[in-house]
């Protein structure tokens, strides 16, 4: 098994926990326009909607469990916890619930929320309002701690550092449609790292990727683990 593994995943990893993904057939980006419930003008324009997304969002996620790729990803960090590194775009904590730690969630997270204020965040599991006021300032500035399009993604810098010490990266769930994650694969590849798909179907990607397997999460990444593993 390699030293130093980045693992990158999206959407379709949490897929088969009942969470859907984004731009698949009947993704979220299907049903609601992402400008509205995604972006900060949305929020400005109206944020009871954008509360009302992510409220939803967020019972989703608190009520699905996760899945054996989440096991099994959480598996392998155990095993080999100074060699795995977990970066994702998925907002959902279904590899923490899985015993994941250290988790980068390069998007942010439904179980946080913060203040537009004052920068303040902290633990949000109930369903959030407008009217609200943060904790710290008591500003009512309340907002879902989740990166929006035109927002900067957070820990960019250790995850530039990793890519950049990888020797093997591996992308498990993701259309390979938006950057910076997007470009990780060419990141790693350019630091020397051997690189691995695991996906439903060809992603933006896909071309980019030294090897690439097909297949649903629940089945690619138990397997893959177990190779790893050497078991
Ligand atoms: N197993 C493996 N892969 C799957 C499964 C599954 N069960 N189901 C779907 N997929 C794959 C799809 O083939 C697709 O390539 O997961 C990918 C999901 O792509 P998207 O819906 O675009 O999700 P993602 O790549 O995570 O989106 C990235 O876009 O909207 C923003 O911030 C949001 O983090 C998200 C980012």
């Amino acid at each position: 098994m390699e030293d130093r593994i980045v693992i990158l995943t999206g959407a379709g990893l949490s897929a088969e926990s009942g969470l859907g993904t984004f731009r698949d057939e009947g993704g979220l980006w299907t049903k609601y326009d992402l400008a509205e419930v995604a972006t900060p003008e949305g929020f400005a324009a109206d944020p009871h909607k954008v509360h009302d997304f992510y409220n939803a969002r967020r019972r989703n996620c608190l009520e699905a469990a996760p899945n054996p790729a989440h096991h099994a990803l959480a598996r392998l960090q155990q095993a080999r916890p100074e060699s795995v590194s977990l970066v994702t775009q998925n907002v959902d904590d279904l590899l923490e619930r899985a015993g994941a730690a250290d988790v980068i969630h390069m998007h942010g997270s439904l179980t946080r929320a913060k203040c537009a204020a004052c920068a303040a965040s902290w633990d949000q599991r109930s369903d959030m309002d407008p009217a609200a006021a943060c904790p710290a300032c008591a500003a009512p500035a309340t907002r879902p701690d989740i990166v929006w399009f035109g927002e900067y993604p957070y820990h960019m810098e250790a995850i530039w550092d990793l890519l950049r010490a990888a020797d093997l990266f591996v992308a498990i769930g993701t259309s390979g449609q938006v950057y910076p994650a997007a470009a990780f694969v060419q990141d790693a590849a350019r630091a020397g790292a051997r690189t691995l798909e695991l996906n439903l179907e060809d992603s933006d990607t896909s071309r980019d990727f030294h090897e690439t397997r097909r297949g649903p999460a629940s089945r690619l990444v138990p397997a893959w683990v177990a190779e790893a593993l050497g078991g």
